[in-house]
């Protein structure tokens, strides 16, 4: 890892003021947004004290970069502080570090009122900015396509630009700044927190929305977090730029590293060798625990997989979403109650957007009385999530008979056996 003297700037940092850019580093401003009014972002975001929408401007010497844009409706704030350390013709280079409107709604504005900049998009972009340009009479054939170790020289000023796909749409990406440690980050390491005190060391304690944006952009994509990190740690770091909330100049390097441990995967050291089989229940009168117990019995005879078996009765099933990210597989069984599986079994199904899921092995099961969808509608979401449901599900009329809790064990052996088969080994099998 490099190491290196330079300095943040460590002087109080002024609260923002309306029409005025506000210095970040040396030559570096953040004319970015406020918007401490929001409540909710996307639809699904609790936003408790609003967002920011961080933009920043780089001069060098041959010319200004502007990193990313602000929200459309927020684009009069921008353009006035945008103004207030550059002309347009001075605006060399606009980078997207990140399309979504959130960061690109002033962005046709900002490409009439410069019309010499040009864009720098990720590989990946092109597609979103023509598509955000169309409803416009601008015609986008000025930008460049970068990818990691695309550099840009703007005269004493360098931006490095590096590749974090799906961090968390396909376009993401960073740009760093090597004269100054500086990592534009895009919404990686940003969360939803309006201050106008704007560092890290002046803000009021935004720890939980830190994790709570992790938790819920970024989580999903633990293996591409992963990734990124591996591209960003070796960078010598004296200030992070996100693209919403604080701008981390105190100890930057602590948002990576909770970034690695957010993302790490919980028991993977405990479990290296074995494999993990969650089964989850509920049941009314006692059959469908008898199911799950049986198909317990039947998986935990498998050497090399660790069984453990969850009563969703308890209620609240947030706990169990830790486990399930970092498990094989999960089995669900519920009884079918007026022709539905049972509610904590949908909440807990409903949970598992937030985490990556695609690929590991599900199955479903249940006691049923007259109908019994639940096993069916159990199994489609989980298809429906990705999940590799390779098995039938097992759907038994009232209390199960020993010849039924056998056929429970059998399903449980078999979900076990999968686990453990190396995959070229099962085609084999069922060729
Ligand atoms: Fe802040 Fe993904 O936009």
């Amino acid at each position: 890892m490099q190491t290196r003297t330079m300095s943040a700037p460590t002087q109080a940092a002024a609260r923002i003021q309306p029409g005025q850019a506000l210095a970040i580093a040396d030559g570096v401003h953040w004319v970015g947004a406020l918007d401490p009014d929001l409540r909710t972002f996307d639809i699904v975001l609790a936003t408790a004290n609003g967002t920011t929408y961080n933009s920043y401007v780089v001069r060098g010497e041959r010319g200004v970069a502007v990193i990313d844009t602000v929200k459309a409706a927020f684009a009069p704030e921008f353009f006035r502080r945008l103004e207030s350390v550059c002309r347009y013709d001075e605006i060399r280079a606009i980078v997207l570090n990140h399309l979504e409107p959130d960061h690109s709604g002033a962005l046709p504005e900002l490409m009439q009122r410069a019309p010499e900049a040009h864009v720098y998009l990720s590989s990946r972009a092109p597609m979103m900015f023509k598509a955000l340009l169309k409803a416009t009479d601008i015609t986008p054939a000025a930008f460049t396509l970068v990818q990691t170790g695309s550099r840009l020289d703007l005269g004493g000023r360098t931006l490095a630009f590096y590749q974090t796909p799906f961090l968390h749409w396909p376009d993401t990406q960073c740009t760093y700044v090597p004269e100054l440690g500086l990592l534009f980050s895009g919404d990686v390491f940003g969360c939803h927190f309006c201050d106008d005190r704007l560092f890290n060391d002046k803000v009021g304690d935004f720890r939980f929305s830190f994790e709570y944006y992790y938790a819920h952009i970024m989580r999903p994509f633990r293996q591409h977090v992963l990734a990124a990190l591996d591209l960003l740690e070796p960078l010598a770091l004296t200030l992070i730029a996100p693209a919403h909330g604080p701008v981390l100049r105190q100890n930057p390097r602590h948002y990576l590293a909770r970034y690695r441990q957010l993302a790490a995967g919980r028991l993977d050291e405990q479990m290296v060798g074995e494999k993990t089989l969650l089964i989850f229940y509920l049941s009314a009168y006692g059959a469908t625990r008898m199911m799950a117990e049986a198909i317990a019995t039947g998986a935990e005879a498998e050497t090399g997989v660790r069984v453990s078996l969850y009563d969703l009765e308890v209620g609240d099933v947030s706990p169990f979403i830790d486990l399930i990210e970092t498990a094989d597989g999960i089995v669900i069984g519920s009884p079918t109650l007026n022709g539905d599986a049972a509610k904590p079994v949908w909440e807990l199904l409903a949970s598992l957007h937030t985490i990556h899921v695609r690929g590991k092995l599900g199955a479903a099961f249940g006691s049923y009385g007259w109908s019994g969808e639940a096993v069916a509608m159990m199994e489609d979401r989980l298809k429906g999530l990705r999940l590799h449901v390779p098995f039938e599900g097992l759907r038994l009329k009232l209390v199960p008979t020993e010849e039924e809790l056998a056929q429970c064990q059998e399903l449980g052996r078999k979900l076990a056996h999968h686990l453990v088969t190396p995959p070229g080994e099962l085609c084999a099998a069922a060729a």
